[in-house]
């Protein structure tokens, strides 16, 4: 009998390293990977763009309307991408700007039922595993496996300041660590599904773990869980 797929949720603050390691997880299991903050950059973008007042609800109901939201998977990248109205725009929506403006438009009832209702589709079918701010508490609250990361705020500046100087060396230090604690307040402050550790989610501090060290923890969590759900 094929063994049974199971939920996997990775919350966490900013710059945690939860992608990372959410799709090697992903990988190992032959699960879909899932990448729910690129879907609120995503909508941040279009936001952008087409010059909608997020606080008024009705022009944020109407564009909502008008955005397509789609990962498709880059086979010579090995990994899937996100595309807004049919753009490739996984590069695009990792700038400093969408990242100043995600989290308030990320706040917004209309724009979270919106992106909630497209991930509890994509996990229906179990095998999945999805990263972001309230997957355990609020996308997938019966998942068989919750992760909670954190790591020191030092750490988490550093690595987030590495990976945007590689694109852009302007950046300074200071710019990313504003952000990341303008990010971290806006994401546990909001009203409506604040990041919070979900009670039955198990901590993950990344803080003095390598890659792999975290990747076999993980790993470890996962396959129990599987065998607890083939009981
Ligand atoms: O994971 P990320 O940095 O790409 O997420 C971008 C922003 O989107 C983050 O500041 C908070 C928001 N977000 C959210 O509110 N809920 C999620 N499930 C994922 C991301």
């Amino acid at each position: 009998m094929a063994a049974k797929k199971i939920v996997i949720t990775i919350d966490g603050w900013s710059s945690c390293g939860k992608s990372t390691l959410a799709k090697r997880l992903a990988k190992e299991l032959g699960y879909v990977y899932v990448d729910s903050g690129a879907m609120y950059r995503a909508i941040t973008l279009y936001f952008i763009r087409a010059d909608v007042d997020i606080h008024k609800k009705k022009e944020v109901v109407a564009a909502l309307k008008d955005i397509n939201l789609e990962f498709i998977f880059n086979e010579a990248a090995q990994r899937s991408e996100m595309y807004l109205n049919e753009e490739n725009v996984e590069f695009v929506i990792r700038d400093l700007l969408i990242a100043e403006k995600v989290s308030d438009v990320a706040a917004i009832k209309e724009v979270r039922e919106f992106a909630v209702a497209q991930q509890q589709k994509m996990g229906a079918r179990k095998g999945i595993v999805m990263d972001g701010r309230d997957i355990g508490t609020v996308v997938f609250p019966h998942a068989e496996l919750k992760i909670f990361m954190t790591a020191d705020n030092a750490v988490r500046v550093e690595r987030r300041f590495k990976e945007l100087y590689a694109k852009n060396p302007n950046i300074s230090i200071e710019e990313v660590k504003n952000n990341l604690e303008m990010r971290d307040y806006i994401d546990s402050h909001r009203e409506i599904s604040p990041l919070r550790k979900a009670d039955d989610a198990v901590e993950l501090d990344n803080t003095n773990l390598t890659e792999d060290g975290q990747f076999r923890k993980a790993l470890e969590w996962a396959l129990q869980a599987k065998k607890a759900k083939a009981h």
